[in-house]
């Protein structure tokens, strides 16, 4: 259905323009601007780090970004034409599908300010549970997890 591809250098501008859209500020933990100079910075960063940063992609437009953490922490951007149309939940799922070609955390964690209704939606239809409230770069957030763990260690499909 989607194409999925990870980041590469020549992305820097698309990130760029996920990161800053409007909604995306509001909803992040760190409502900020972000200069330019410290996108760039951040980005050099993110593409040498262990983190995976993914595109997402319907007929060569770029429909999300996604990433996930090397501790699991996971976040999507969801480009602002292709909102409400119920498709975020499948997003995440391809998306993570993806990301374990690199590697799968023992827990995927999606922090969400609890205002955030599509975000904490569209999770729980990507098949994350709320366990609690945590304090998070000093933001008050819902906690979803996921895991392809077992209770005996074994990863599952
Ligand atoms: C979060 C995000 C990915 C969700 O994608 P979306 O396309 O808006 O949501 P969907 O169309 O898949 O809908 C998910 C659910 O939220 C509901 N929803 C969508 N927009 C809504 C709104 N403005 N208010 C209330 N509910 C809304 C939908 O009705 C749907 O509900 P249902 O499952 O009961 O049918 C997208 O809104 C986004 O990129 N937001 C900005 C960045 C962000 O917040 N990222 C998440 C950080 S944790």
């Amino acid at each position: 259905m989607f194409t999925i591809r990870k980041l590469t250098p020549q992305d820097v501008d698309l990130v760029y323009e996920f990161s800053t859209e409007a909604q995306t500020r509001k909803m992040s933990l760190n409502q900020n601007s972000i200069p330019y100079a410290s996108h760039l910075v951040w980005y050099g960063s993110f593409l040498k780090s262990a983190n995976v940063g993914l595109i997402v992609e319907e007929h060569d437009i770029p429909i999300a970004f996604f990433r996930v953490a090397s501790d699991g922490e996971v976040s999507i951007t969801l480009n602002k034409d292709y909102r409400s149309k119920g498709l975020s939940h499948l997003i995440v799922n391809q998306s993570i599908h993806t990301s374990r070609e690199f590697f799968t955390p023992e827990l995927y964690i999606a922090f969400i300010r609890p205002e955030n209704t599509p975000s904490i939606k569209c999770f729980t239809k990507a098949g994350f549970k709320q366990n609690g409230e945590q304090i998070v770069r000093g933001v008050k957030c819902l906690r979803f997890e996921k895991t392809f763990y077992d209770a005996d260690g074994e990863v599952s499909e």
